[in-house]
C-alpha cells in the first residue's frame, strides 16, 4: 500500500519531516499546502514534491490524498487536524498535539467516526535508541524507574512576535521544549502524576520562558525536570531504578547513543540515523494506515491524553492562560 501524504504548513518542522521522508517507509510525499500559494509552489519545487495548495482546504479535501502531517503553530492543531479529519484523512500532528485536554477528546472522537488513523508526532519514541531504553525500561529490567532527571533548554533571543514568545501562537518554553521531559516522565512511570510542584518565570508578552518541575507518580516515584527557551541547557536524561541507572546523553529527545549501568557493568547502545531523525514516526504511521489500526500500540491515544492533561495541570499551576481561553473565561462570566 502506497499511502499518499500531504505536509499542511511550510515553517521549520515542515521542512525537516519532508527532508526525512525518504528515508521512512510506505508512503510517498504527494502535496504540500499553504496559507501563501507562493510558499506552497516554492516549498514544493525545493522538496520535490509534485503537488501544492495555495489554502489547508483544498488539501484536506483532496481525493488524491490519504494522510495529513499538520505542522502548524498549536493553537491551530485542532482546527487543522478536525479539518482533515472530517474529510476523512488520516492525520500525523506536531506535538503538543492541541491546547488542552478537551480539544483532544474532540480529535479523537473524529478519528473514530470518519475511521482515520491518529497520532501525536512524538518523534522521540521511534528513534531507534529510545526504543532500545525503553525495552530497557519496561521489558528487561527487574525493577521500577524510581527517578528520573531531564533538561530541556535552548536559547533564543526574546522576540515578541516569534512562536516561542508569542501567546496567540502558543508561546512559551513549557508547551514547546517542555513536552519532551513531561512525555519522557510519564513514559517512564506509565501514568500520570498524582501531584505537581511547579514554578515559572515570564517574558514580557506573558509567556514562560523558564519552569521548574516536581512530578510525584503513583509509589511516590519523581520526576524533577526542567525546560527553557533562554537558558541552552545539556538536553540530558537520567532514569535511576532499582539496581539501575539509564543515561540518554546528549539530546534525549532524539538520542544516537544512551547506557545502561547495573553495578560496574555499562552497556552502550549507539544508532545513528540521516537526515534527522523523522522518518521513524512516519514509518510506524504507514505501518498503522496500512494495517487500518485508529492509533498506534507504541504511541496510542492514551498516551498523548495523559501529556496534554499534565500539561493543562501545570499550566494551572503556574498560571499560564492563552489569550483563547482568556476569552472563553470572558465569555463564561
Ligand atoms: N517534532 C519536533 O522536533 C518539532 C520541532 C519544531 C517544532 N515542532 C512543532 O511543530 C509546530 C510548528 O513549529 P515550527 O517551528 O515549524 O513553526 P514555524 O516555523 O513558525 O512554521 C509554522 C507554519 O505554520 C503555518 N501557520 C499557520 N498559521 C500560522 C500563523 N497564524 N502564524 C504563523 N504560522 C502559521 C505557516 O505555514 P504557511 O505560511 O505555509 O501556511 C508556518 O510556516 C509546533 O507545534 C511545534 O511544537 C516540533
Amino acid at each position: 500500500m502506497n499511502i499518499r501524504w500531504g505536509i499542511l504548513g511550510t515553517g521549520g518542522i515542515a521542512a525537516k519531516f519532508a527532508e526525512s521522508f525518504r528515508y521512512a517507509q510506505g508512503g510517498e510525499l504527494y502535496a504540500v499546502a499553504s496559507r501563501s500559494k507562493e510558499k506552497a509552489d516554492q516549498f514544493a519545487r525545493h522538496h520535490g514534491i509534485p503537488h501544492a495548495f495555495s489554502s489547508y482546504q483544498s488539501l484536506a479535501d483532496s481525493q488524491q490524498v490519504d494522510a495529513v502531517y499538520i505542522a502548524t503553530p498549536h493553537p491551530m492543531h485542532f482546527e487543522n487536524a478536525a479539518m482533515c479529519l472530517k474529510e476523512g484523512n488520516h492525520v500525523l500532528c506536531e506535538k503538543p498535539v492541541t491546547m488542552n485536554a478537551e480539544q483532544l477528546e474532540h480529535l479523537t472522537d473524529l478519528a473514530q467516526q470518519n475511521g482515520c488513523f491518529f497520532m501525536e508526532a512524538i518523534w522521540s519514541r521511534f528513534i531507534p535508541v529510545f526504543c532500545r531504553v525503553n525495552q530497557w525500561l519496561h521489558r528487561e529490567l527487574n525493577g521500577e524507574a524510581e527517578y528520573l532527571r531531564a533538561d530541556f533548554g535552548i536559547y533564543k533571543p526574546f522576540d515578541p512576535k516569534s512562536r516561542l514568545f508569542d501567546p496567540h501562537l502558543g508561546g512559551g518554553s513549557l508547551m514547546d521544549v517542555g513536552f519532551y521531559p513531561v512525555w519522557l516522565a510519564i513514559h517512564t512511570f506509565d501514568s500520570e502524576p498524582e501531584s505537581i510542584h511547579a514554578e515559572a518565570k515570564f517574558t514580557e508578552t506573558g509567556v514562560d520562558h523558564f519552569v521548574s518541575l516536581t512530578l510525584t507518580f503513583p509509589g511516590d516515584r519523581k520526576a524533577d525536570l526542567m525546560c527553557a527557551n533562554q537558558l541552552g541547557t545539556p538536553t540530558r536524561a537520567e532514569i535511576y531504578g532499582n539496581g539501575f541507572r539509564i543515561e540518554i546523553d546528549p539530546q534525549f529527545h532524539c538520542p544516537t547513543r544512551a547506557s545502561l549501568t547495573q553495578g560496574d557493568e555499562t552497556s552502550v547502545f549507539q544508532s545513528g540515523f540521516d537526515p534527522h531523525g523523522y522518518q521513524f514516526e512516519t514509518t510506524e504511521a504507514n505501518r498503522c494506515i496500512a494495517e487500518s489500526l485508529p492509533e498506534s500500540p507504541h504511541l496510542p491515544w492514551n498516551r498523548s491524553r495523559q501529556i496534554i492533561r499534565t500539561l493543562d495541570r501545570i499550566r494551572q499551576e503556574i498560571g499560564l492562560i492563552y489569550p483563547d481561553e482568556v476569552e472563553q473565561a470572558d465569555l463564561n462570566r
